[in-house]
C-alpha cells in the first residue's frame, strides 16, 4: 500500500519548514507518510483542494491561503471559525475538515515550554492581521486579566477588539502603536514587520521589564532581538509555536502525539544554518 500523502501549500512555500518537522514526527512515531511542499498561484486554492482531496490525507496551509482554505473546506472546527482561517485540513473519504492549530501552538509554546503565565496577566498583542486573529481564541481561553491589541492602523485593532464581545472575564482594549501600554506582563509581536528586517515601531518602554514573544523566527525575529536589547525580562522567538502547531496537526491526522523538544532543537539548527 502507498504511504499516506500530506502537503503544505503556500506562496511562497520554498522556505517552509513543515516537511522537515513532519518527517521528523513521522520517524519518531513510526508513521509512514509522504509530506511535500506545493506552490500554488493566488486564486487557485479551491481547484488544488478539489484534486488533492481525492489522493491526499491532509494539508497544512500557509500565507496567503488560510482564508481561502476556510472558505473551501466542507466543515471546520470552532477555532477555525473564530479565526476565519484554516491552517490544517484533515481529509477522510474525500471530505475535507478544516482546523486552526496556530493559537494552540502559541499557547503550548508559551505555557508548556517557556512556563510563561497568561492567566490573570496583562497581555499586549501587537498587530491586528490574520496572525493575531488566528491566536486570539486560545489566548482568551487562558483567561488573561487584560488583552490589549495595538496596531499601526488603529481601526483594525479596534474592529478586532470589538469582534471579541464582552462575555469573558478578560478586559479587552485596543489602540494604535503609539498608545501601546508600558505595563504589560507579556508582549506578543504578531505583525509582519520583521520581514522588512525592522521591528514594529513601539516605544521601548512597552517591552522594558516585560516578557516578550515574537511570532517570527530566524532572520525575521527582529522584534525578539530588539526587545531583548531594550531590557525585556526575557524574549523568545516563534519557532516553538511553529513546531507546536505542526504537532497538533500531526495528532489530528495520525492520532499520536509527537515529542516536540528534540524536533524543535533540530529545526532550530536548520534555521540557524540557513538564515
Ligand atoms: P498576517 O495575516 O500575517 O497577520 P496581515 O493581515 O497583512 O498579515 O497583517 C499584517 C500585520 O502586520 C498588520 O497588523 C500590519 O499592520 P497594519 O494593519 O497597520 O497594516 C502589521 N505590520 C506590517 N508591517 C508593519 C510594520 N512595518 N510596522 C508595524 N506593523 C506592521
Amino acid at each position: 500500500m502507498n504511504a499516506d500523502r500530506y502537503v503544505v501549500v503556500g506562496n511562497p512555500v520554498a522556505h517552509s519548514l513543515s516537511p522537515e518537522i513532519h518527517r521528523r514526527f513521522a520517524d519518531q512515531c513510526k508513521q509512514e507518510i509522504v509530506y511535500e511542499k506545493q506552490l500554488i498561484e493566488p486564486g487557485k486554492f479551491g481547484a488544488f483542494l478539489e484534486t488533492f482531496r481525492t489522493e491526499g490525507k491532509g494539508m497544512n496551509v500557509t500565507v496567503p491561503f488560510k482564508q481561502d482554505a476556510f472558505a473551501a473546506v466542507d466543515s471546520h472546527d470552532e477555532l477555525a471559525a473564530a479565526a476565519g482561517a484554516v491552517n490544517t485540513i484533515d481529509i477522510r473519504d474525500g471530505i475535507a475538515r478544516g482546523y486552526n492549530t496556530d493559537g494552540i501552538g502559541l499557547v503550548r509554546d508559551l505555557v508548556r515550554r517557556h512556563h510563561i503565565q497568561i492567566e490573570r496577566r496583562k497581555v499586549l498583542i501587537i498587530g491586528a492581521g490574520g496572525a493575531t486573529q488566528g491566536v486570539l481564541g486560545p489566548l482568551l481561553e487562558n483567561r488573561p486579566g487584560e488583552l490589549w491589541i495595538a496596531n499601526r492602523t488603529r481601526s483594525r485593532a479596534d474592529d478586532l477588539a470589538a469582534s471579541l464581545g464582552s462575555d469573558s472575564d478578560t478586559r479587552i482594549a485596543s489602540s494604535g502603536l503609539e498608545d501601546a501600554p508600558a505595563d504589560a506582563d507579556l508582549v506578543i509581536n504578531a505583525t509582519a514587520a520583521g520581514h522588512d528586517r525592522r521591528p514594529p515601531e513601539v516605544d521601548p518602554d512597552v517591552v522594558r521589564g516585560s516578557t516578550c514573544y515574537d511570532m517570527n523566527y530566524g532572520a525575521a525575529a527582529t522584534f525578539m532581538v530588539w526587545a531583548q536589547d531594550e531590557g525585556a525580562v526575557s524574549s523568545v522567538d516563534g519557532l516553538g509555536m511553529l513546531v507546536e502547531q505542526a504537532a497538533c496537526a500531526f495528532t489530528l491526522w495520525r492520532g499520536v502525539e509527537p515529542v516536540t523538544d528534540p524536533v524543535l532543537e533540530e529545526v532550530r539548527a536548520l534555521v540557524e544554518a540557513r538564515d
